[in-house]
């Protein structure tokens, strides 16, 4: 009873500050974003690229697309796919990169699919990019993606924890025990022993991604006081392990059987292998999700928070893996709208826009989910069985002025969410997910990351 008590009081505690901070810094948004609009000219924000023409096998590490080290301002951030992709000039090279290059990057270096490519480019667009200049930083905060929106958006870049990063990551820390973005040669380690201990030959297969998957679960939950494990990311976690395992290894191969030696070039060095090649067909949700539901069924977790370190409080009444029209909705209801809480004009168009291609990538998916529209249904919403539909936004262009209007801010991220207790279920607290109001941790806004071994 003391210990509801204390929990019900520390989430009162936290509404209190989160809720008057959105509202007063929300009611700037529409100033400062017409100062911004009368400054700077007009951008098109173009529909997202179509799936290839050519979606079959090819060899990606081609004289082309060159190796080449990042260099001190380059950034590189938690998600080795994306930066070995920059270092091979299939992204830009600075790690600074459109919606669009992203998409055009991970279908024509990795061969991901369309829909499925949306989904994952316009999820982290919408929660770490900038809408007004259309730029994305692949690591942490960069002048270069352009003048912020008004918080509470905060525009950091894919380092940003609590965002699309999130905790129990295979090769990269916890935020709160240690460096989020940087490969991490201990957690590495660790990584090689269960390839060893469980995968055939010792190669990272699915039995090695579902012990590692649980064992890094296990690890934060005695860890890291903070841990959070729900949507959305609960699904990213699981899926992120299977990545590793279909895109990582030679197309050639294809056995779903990641060597070591190619888990060291792309995790640590970020780099594609000699010769490598890309999956020889495009793979989408149909590929990826039944082996992200096989390594979630060998150790079934509801998801959770811990109030202190091996203290976890299970969150049944949040969306489960399995429901994936319900993390759609809460990314939408409750983290974008958290971090846009009161858009207008061209923010709220660009906003509307980016939805309308992030759905079109759920819709794509089959799962019958319903379009939701956290501003209400713009008067030009089209579904996404048109994407041609959907059109493009005229929004303001940049002139970039390195370092202006960057701050490095530790703004509350998302707003805590009212939660029903589940009868019946081992819930204990009362009214709010607290770890879902994850604070934008120093290292999370670094200007550059490199690989550290
Ligand atoms: C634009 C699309 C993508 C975005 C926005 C993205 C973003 C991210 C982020 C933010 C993380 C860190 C999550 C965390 O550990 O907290 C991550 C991890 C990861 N990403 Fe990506 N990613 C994208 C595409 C890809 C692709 C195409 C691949 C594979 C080719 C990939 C492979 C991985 C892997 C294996 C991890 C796990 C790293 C670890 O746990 O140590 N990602 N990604």
């Amino acid at each position: 009873m003391v210990k509801f008590a204390a929990f019900a009081l520390l989430a009162l505690v936290r509404v209190a500050i989160a809720i008057p901070a959105y509202q007063s810094l929300g009611g700037l948004s529409q100033r400062e974003v017409d100062l911004f609009i009368r400054q700077n000219p007009p951008v098109v924000i173009p529909n997202p690229p179509g799936p290839l023409v050519d979606d079959s096998i090819r060899m990606v590490n081609d004289a082309d697309h060159p190796f080449i080290a990042p260099g001190p301002n380059d950034m590189r951030g938690p998600c080795p796919g994306l930066n070995t992709l920059a270092s091979h000039g299939y992204l830009p090279r600075n790690g600074i990169a459109t919606p669009g290059q992203l998409v055009d990057a991970i279908q024509e270096g990795f061969n991901l699919g369309n829909n499925f490519a949306k989904f994952l480019v316009y999820q982290g667009f919408l929660i770490n990019g900038n809408p007004l200049t259309n730029l994305i930083s692949i690591g942490g905060k960069s002048p270069l993606t352009g003048p912020d929106p008004p918080a509470p958006a905060i525009v950091g870049g894919l380092n940003t924890h609590g965002t699309f990063e999130g905790d129990t990551s295979m090769t990269r820390s916890d935020a709160v025990i240690g460096d989020n973005h940087n490969f991490n040669e201990t957690l590495f380690s660790q990584f090689v022993d269960f390839s060893t201990r469980f995968g055939v030959n010792g190669t990272y297969d699915i039995n090695a991604a579902a012990e590692l998957r649980n064992q890094r679960i296990q690890q934060s939950m005695a860890e890291n006081p903070e841990f959070v494990f729900v949507a959305p990311r609960i699904l990213s976690a699981y899926s992120e392990a299977i990545f590793a395992l279909i895109f990582f290894v030679d197309g050639r191969q294809n056995n779903r059987q990641l060597t070591m030696d190619a888990a060291r070039d792309f995790f640590d060095l970020q780099h594609m292998p000699e010769g490598f090649n890309r999956q020889p067909a495009a793979v989408d949700f149909p590929v990826v999700d039944p082996l992200v539901t096989t390594i979630f069924n060998q150790h079934p977790l509801t998801p959770g928070v811990n109030q202190g370190a091996g203290n976890f409080i299970p969150q049944p009444q949040t969306p489960v893996l399995s429901d994936f029209c319900g993390i759609y909705e809460d990314f939408v209801t409750r983290i974008v709208k958290g971090l846009y809480p009161n858009p207008q004009g061209p923010l709220l168009d660009a906003l509307n826009l980016n939805l309308n291609f992030f759905f079109e990538g759920i819709a794509g998916r089959g799962s019958g989910c319903t379009q939701v529209f956290p501003y209400g249904q713009p008067s030009n919403a089209s579904t996404p069985s048109a994407p041609a539909a959907t059109g493009s936004a005229i929004m303001p262009t940049v002139s970039v002025t390195p370092g202006s209007n960057m701050t490095e801010s530790a703004a509350t991220v998302m707003p805590t969410i009212s939660a029903t207790p589940v009868s019946g279920s081992n819930f204990t607290g009362s009214a709010v997910i607290p770890a879902a109001s994850a604070t934008a941790s120093s290292n999370s806004t670094g200007s550059n990351s490199t690989t550290s071994t």
